[in-house]
């Protein structure tokens, strides 16, 4: 039981979607390479929906008994199974009630307009043979990134060296933004502290002076406190919590605005935002159930998320595509407090991760501009 809760509590710290559903045989196998059908598309969102149309919608289809499809933002998700899947589950002291937790959670999934379950997506990739979810190497085309200038913070360690790496490897141009570092074959552009904004400025002015606007910003530089906050043990620390917001949420609003200030971004250019699912609100009722915590981290995420949004509306006009990126559990100095259970959760290689989320990149369009995307299966996450 403790175990249990140990992996429940970790789960909700990572955001990990697979750490506290997988059975151990599952999570075990989350390293598998699967070799037959194709990647599942997402789909775009295509429409307005207010949350009040979503969640009448949503009550709807849970009267008709259709738990196989929910809306939101006026998408259908391909989490429809999962959502029955994870719904349909039946813990042993329900067995012995003949009750599912369906009954129990589709009224309350639905009410909050809940559009798919994370937690069986691993379970549900294997199932499916899902090649984009357990193998992306094999399905990766990054020929279209060829001769493209690609900017990326923090790309000089952890998952945004390797987006750097798996960048040049396509042929295309890297910019490296960063405190300090240096990555063969990437120009850098060091000193750059996302919380600087002179240091921003500078540094996207010298980026156009170089070769002109970029096709890809990709804001990677990211900072999560080590140790876990909680109200009931005294543990907040609000300096950390204003830290993680400055870096991870107005950190790429920051760099953003400036490349976009220098002439840096133009009709045709992407920024990606690599966040977290921690940030999704919808996620903490069940990755932080009766537990809360972390309150700087997630917050910076929340907030992270949001300015994502508001700038893919701004810059919707100005031909700029904006998405928002979960890059999955990697194994990276961020999440060595974590490593007892890399294995267990299924942690990638950061080199996994960056082509999981160049793969985003690339299919990154303004008519899915302000998507808040999982990596590891190309899905919408809700907000
Ligand atoms: N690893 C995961 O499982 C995971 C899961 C969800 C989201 N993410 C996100 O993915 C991104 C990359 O994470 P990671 O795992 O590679 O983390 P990491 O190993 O800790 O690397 C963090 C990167 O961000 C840079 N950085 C931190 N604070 C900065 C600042 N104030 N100004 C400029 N750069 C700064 C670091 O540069 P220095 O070398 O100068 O410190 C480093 O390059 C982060 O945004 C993280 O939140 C990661």
């Amino acid at each position: 039981m403790r175990a249990m809760r140990r992996s429940l509590r970790i789960a909700a710290v990572l955001g990990s979607a697979r750490a506290f559903v997988a059975p151990a045989s599952r999570r075990s196998a989350t390293r598998l390479m699967a070799s037959a059908s194709g990647a599942p598309e997402d789909e775009t969102r295509g429409g307005t929906a207010s949350l009040a149309d979503q969640v009448a919608r949503a009550r709807t289809r849970v009267r008709k008994g259709l738990r196989a499809r929910v809306e939101r933002d006026g998408s259908v998700l391909r989490g429809e199974s999962n959502l029955a899947l994870r719904c349909g589950e039946r813990s042993p002291r329900r067995r012995a009630r003949g009750t599912t937790r369906e009954s129990i959670l589709l009224p309350r999934v639905a009410a909050r307009g809940l559009t798919y379950n994370p937690a069986s997506q691993f379970a549900q990739a294997q199932k499916d043979d899902n090649r984009r979810y357990l193998d992306i190497a094999s399905i990766f085309d990054g020929s279209s990134l060829k001769g493209k200038r690609v900017a990326i913070t923090g790309g000089s360690r952890g998952l945004g060296l390797e987006i750097a790496k798996a960048a040049m490897d396509v042929g295309a141009e890297v910019l490296v933004i960063c405190r300090s570092g240096t990555v063969d074959g990437a120009k850098i552009y060091d000193g750059v502290d996302v919380t600087d904004a002179e240091a921003c400025a500078s540094a996207a002015k010298k980026i156009v002076s170089d070769g002109g606007p970029v096709d890809v910003l990709i804001n990677n530089a990211g900072y999560f406190y080590g140790p876990c906050e909680k109200v009931t043990e005294n543990s907040l620390n609000f300096e950390e919590e204003l830290k993680q917001i400055d870096i991870c949420a107005v950190g790429p609003l920051r760099v953003s605005n400036a490349l976009y200030q220098a002439g840096g971004l133009v009709e045709g250019s992407k920024i990606a935002i690599v966040t977290s699912q921690a940030g999704s609100c919808e996620w903490r009722f069940t990755q932080n159930k009766d537990e809360g915590g972390d309150y700087g981290h997630h917050m910076s995420r929340a907030a992270c998320n949001i300015g994502g949004v508001l700038l893919a509306e701004e810059l919707k006009s100005k031909g700029v595509c904006v998405v928002l990126l979960h890059p999955g559990f990697n194994r990276t100095e961020m999440t060595k407090k974590y490593e007892s259970i890399w294995d267990i959760e299924g942690a990638v290689p950061p080199a996994e991760g960056a082509l999981r989320v160049l793969h985003e990149v690339i299919r990154a369009s303004l008519d899915k501009t302000g998507a808040f995307v999982n990596c590891e299966d190309g899905l919408r996450i809700p907000w």
